[in-house]
């Protein structure tokens, strides 16, 4: 039955899209208890580390970035929908910057797209093509001056709905950008029902 549904699936990016474009939200994990959770960690991780800027990839409609306190923010989307939501909602705060992009539309190897700290949050688990995978992992290390969070989990486990897919990302961190070193893992509270825990990659000096 999932390989039914899989083979229906158009694709990640429309996938989001079309979810967007029908009134729908990034999901649960951005509303709510899960969203205060992740909300804290980032904002108390920006805050001890002194990190000057989050460039996020994934931001989605903006509901769990209204609990964000960072000094400067470049948020990124492959949902026009989703940033159009981002950008009416953010309207008036000067330190919120929103672009589209979808992965075959975007190159930056000049080094534009660039963060002292880039965000994962949520993401890597719903990138179905291997290729889209591969293709965000390298943006988001690439983009990162000093840190990288990500919040996801790291299991291969293949059983989930068709807009899913588990991936143990950290063995491609070890694998492609070994000059990064997984400082943190936090795990979520016991009693939050949240399948992902956070990571927190620093740049080797
Ligand atoms: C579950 S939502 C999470 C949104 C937000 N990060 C949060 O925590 O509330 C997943 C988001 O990933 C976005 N997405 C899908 N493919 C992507 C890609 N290749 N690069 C960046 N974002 C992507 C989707 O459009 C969607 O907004």
């Amino acid at each position: 039955m999932l390989q039914v549904r899989k083979r229906a699936f158009k694709g990640t990016t429309e996938y989001w899209e079309s979810r967007y474009a029908k009134g729908g939200t990034s999901g649960a994990g951005s509303y709510g208890r899960q969203a205060e959770w992740k909300a804290e960690t980032v904002n108390d991780w920006v805050a001890e580390l002194g990190v000057t800027s989050v460039v996020d990839f994934g931001c989605g409609d903006g509901n769990q970035l209204s609990l964000a306190k960072y000094p400067r923010y470049l948020g990124l989307d492959p949902s026009a929908t989703a940033v159009r939501m981002c950008v009416e909602r953010f309207r008036d705060d000067k330190t919120k910057s929103f672009l589209q992009y979808t992965p075959d539309t975007l190159a930056d190897p000049a080094g534009w797209l660039r963060g002292d700290l880039a965000l994962s949050m949520e993401v890597i688990f719903h990138l179905i093509e291997d290729e889209v995978f591969e293709d965000y992992m390298t943006r988001l290390f690439d983009s990162a001056e000093r840190y990288v969070v990500i919040c996801s989990n790291d299991t291969d486990d293949d059983e989930q709905v068709p807009h899913e897919r588990h991936r143990d990302f950290t063995r491609w961190v070890e694998r492609e950008r070994p000059q990064w070193v997984l400082e943190r893992r936090l795990d979520p509270p016991a009693d939050l029902d949240v399948m992902s825990s956070f990571f927190l990659y620093k740049r080797n000096a």
